[in-house]
């Protein structure tokens, strides 16, 4: 136990009263009975509440952290930049970092594909910028029809009015319908290749989350299917746009999802674990002739509308860089295929041992496992059987989150395998625990 000497008391009293949490039934938080959590410390893939309690990071602190809490490299860099400034505006200056992690990250990509970094904030905002950038690039190079989107059925890309137009989680996006541009949808490579006029003449991008999407409940897309997107898209010269907020920086075993099918986008969203899970950062890395789509004298007005006041920070581009270099110092993607192939052995067996936990999928470090009841049927939606879990996982020492019945796992690549086992571990208890009828 590791005593805080926080005032909780005064603590909980200010969140109670002032605080608004993301997807969070506020009435239910801030109720006398409901005790937040308060995490004041972290190191590696544990984290530590108010209380001196010991939870391990489950779903890295919202799918973000990849080399675990404190890494003595990443905190060492902010530091030393922090010593130099926190942020200085990137609309009309420039900084070395920025510049040496637009080349660090090029470099990653396949040479020649992918050459121009635009940096934004956060997930959301790395999809906002490739929209604008697809958009744009058509009305100002002779193909101002092309103005729409295509975009997957179960898609999730952010919040922002513009990444939740192409997003299709009913719960999240369904609300916001009337305030969306239209979209088309499609559910798969096949259906997309159907849509042949559209392709040729009104659509700026596909949009795709490769692999796996994340927040429909771990979907993975049938093998090739990515592949095949990337062929349709080059036989209309529609842009691919992939979304790998989520699967970049080795989450699936490869440093990005695109490498498992031998493609390369024409604009990669880039986000979460960018920094390492540190700092809000994101890049939205696109090919030579979509930037150069870009280019003219200052008063022909071709440069790209787009920007904020955060862009590019310092702070976020020394962890970056330093994030990438822990990737070369601790051979990264060899100790995440190593776990992930552990992870796997841990859920089959999960299947074995607890009666409602019976189906999961997995991609590297990604994985959904799906609750149901002792027939295999789901719950029904009002017994919030997902959440309980969660919630009563934190006893066994686990902090992760459900979205609707499916507990998700994505550990940290620091995680040893006896606290892999630990994190499946707890998952098991808490689900023979709540959901025994
Ligand atoms: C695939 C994908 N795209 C975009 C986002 C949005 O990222 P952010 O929450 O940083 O805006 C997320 C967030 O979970 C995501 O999973």
């Amino acid at each position: 136990m590791r005593r805080s000497g926080l005032n909780y008391d005064l603590l909980l009293k200010w969140e109670r009263e002032h605080v608004w949490h993301p997807f969070t039934p506020m009435k239910e938080w801030t109720g006398p009975d409901f005790e937040p959590l308060f995490l004041v410390g972290g190191k590696g893939a544990i984290l530590w509440d108010i209380h001196g309690r010991e939870y391990l990071d489950g779903n890295s602190s919202i799918w973000t952290n990849l080399h675990g809490h404190c890494h003595p490299l990443i905190n060492a860099a902010i530091k030393e930049q922090l010593e130099r400034f926190a942020h200085v505006s990137f609309l009309g200056t420039t900084h070395p970092l920025a510049a040496e992690l637009a080349k660090n990250l090029t470099s990653l990509i396949p040479s020649g594909t992918l050459q121009r970094v635009f940096f934004s904030d956060n997930g959301s905002t790395a999809i906002e910028v490739a929209l604008k950038i697809a958009f744009q690039y058509w009305q100002q190079n002779g193909f101002p029809n092309r103005k729409k989107f295509i975009a997957f059925s179960g898609a999730y890309h952010g919040d922002t009015a513009g990444a939740s137009s192409i997003g299709d989680i009913p719960l999240f996006h369904d609300r916001f319908s009337e305030m969306h541009f239209p979209v088309y949808r499609v559910s798969s490579a096949d259906e997309l290749q159907t849509h042949e006029s559209l392709l040729r003449g009104e659509i700026a991008g596909v949009v795709l989350e490769p692999i796996v999407q994340g927040v429909n409940r771990i979907f993975l897309w049938p093998r090739g299917m990515l592949r095949q997107v990337r062929e349709i898209c080059d036989c209309f010269g529609v842009f691919l746009i992939l979304d790998e907020v989520l699967t970049g920086f080795g989450r699936t075993g490869r440093m990005f999802a695109f490498e498992h099918e031998g493609v390369v986008p024409d604009i990669l969203c880039l986000a979460k674990g960018l920094t390492g899970g540190y700092l809000p950062l994101a890049a939205t890395i696109t090919n030579q002739r979509i930037y150069e789509g870009f280019l003219g004298e200052w008063h022909e007005g071709r440069s790209l509308f787009y920007g904020h006041s955060y862009t590019a920070n310092a702070l976020g581009c020394a962890a970056a860089l330093a994030n990438l270099k822990v990737f070369e110092e601790e051979n990264t993607l060899q100790k995440v295929n190593e776990l992930a192939n552990f992870l796997s052995e841990l859920l089959e067996s999960l299947s074995e041992k607890c009666r409602f936990t019976k189906n999961f999928r997995q991609v590297g470090l990604i994985a959904g496992i799906d609750l149901n009841d002792e027939d295999g049927k789901p719950f029904p939606p009002l017994s919030r059987a997902g959440w309980r879990v969660c919630q009563a996982a934190r006893k066994y020492g686990l902090l992760t989150r459900n979205i609707g019945d499916t507990v998700i796992l994505i550990p940290p690549y620091c995680s040893t395998k006896e606290q892999l086992k630990k994190m499946v571990s707890a998952i098991s208890r808490a689900a023979e625990e709540c959901l025994m009828s």
